[in-house]
């Protein structure tokens, strides 16, 4: 099925009262294992690989590319509507190879540029962006990061409504993350949502906002945060968690003389990678149904391909 504009997916979840997951993967492998969650779900979802993890050198050698056409060949044979975005890139340069590859969304990571900067190249990638048919993220104001030893809040900043209805003027971006209390990769703990904050940039701003640190979102603010505009959630940190247990325990049940063949790239129920694979869907299975978002589709006449 062709990708469908984020825009769309965006605006069919606002309408309908609902939250798109954005489930962040990193290979074919975990792209697969979200795909599937969506389908069984029967629901809408923005499939994706994130940059801000990965190796820059790994991504300007043909990482980006690569990426696109995994993503671009999972979403062909999708029975679900699916938007691809390459998300949070390290640069202006990077996001754009991002729509060369076949992304129809886009990011670039601005959270710890000078407002003024990030406007220029934010507003140069939705000229580009917007010339073939993809969409553009931004984001305005910084969550704070867990670490090993707390919550660094050094490069955190809360969104400001009236930076943000600037900044989505003077840009034209599709969607906008915003920071409301928000925490990156936080496990084990929830975050503490400035609900006051979100109403006023939705009062400030009329396009889709976002919610990146999924992970630690807590599942009681979402339909408080879905009435007040929030129409997509990036999750990254818990799935790769899921993950990482489901190849752990699977590893570690292996004796001895491991059949490597069946262990190993074989797709069948023995292939560790699977057993990994099948405890991400049930995650991602789960968070569909918290963002409101099971038996969901976008109406197919106003649907249009790029
Ligand atoms: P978490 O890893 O905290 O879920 O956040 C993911 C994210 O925001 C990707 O953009």
């Amino acid at each position: 099925m062709p990708l469908i504009p984020l825009q769309r997916l965006l605006g069919t979840a606002r309408s309908d009262g609902y939250a798109v997951g954005y489930f962040e993967a990193w290979d074919a492998c975990s792209l697969e294992a979200v795909l599937t969650a969506a389908e069984e779900e029967s629901t809408p979802v923005i499939l994706g690989f994130g940059a801000m993890m990965v190796d820059g050198k790994w991504l300007d050698r043909g990482g980006i590319e690569v990426l696109g056409a995994i993503g671009r060949s999972y979403a062909a044979r999708s029975s679900v509507d699916v938007a691809l975005l390459f998300n949070e890139a390290h640069t202006l340069d990077q996001a754009k190879r991002g729509i060369d590859a076949g992304f129809n969304a886009v990011m670039i990571d601005t959270h710890s540029w000078p407002t003024d900067d990030a406007i220029v190249a934010v507003r140069e990638l939705c000229r580009v962006a917007h010339q073939s048919g993809a969409a553009v993220e931004g984001e305005l104001g910084s969550p704070a990061e867990a670490t090993a030893s707390g919550i660094d809040h050094s490069h955190a900043s809360l969104t400001d409504p009236d930076e943000a209805a600037r900044f989505v003027a003077e840009t034209g971006v599709d969607c906008l993350a915003v920071s409301v209390g928000n925490v990156h990769i936080m496990m084990n703990k929830e975050a503490s949502i400035d609900m006051e904050r979100l109403e006023s940039i939705h009062e400030h701003v009329d396009v889709p906002l976002v919610i990146h640190g999924g992970t630690s979102f807590p599942p009681s603010a979402v339909a408080p945060a879905v009435a007040l505009g929030v129409a997509k959630f990036n999750v990254g940190t818990v799935l790769k968690h899921e993950f990482w247990a489901g190849l752990g325990s699977s590893v570690r049940s292996v004796g001895a003389n491991p059949d490597v063949h069946r262990l190993l790239g074989s797709h069948k129920d023995s292939d560790v990678m699977a057993i990994a694979q099948q405890r991400m869907t049930t995650k991602v299975r789960s968070l569909i149904r918290q963002y409101g978002g099971s038996r969901r589709q976008v109406v197919a006449a106003e649907l249009s391909a790029r």
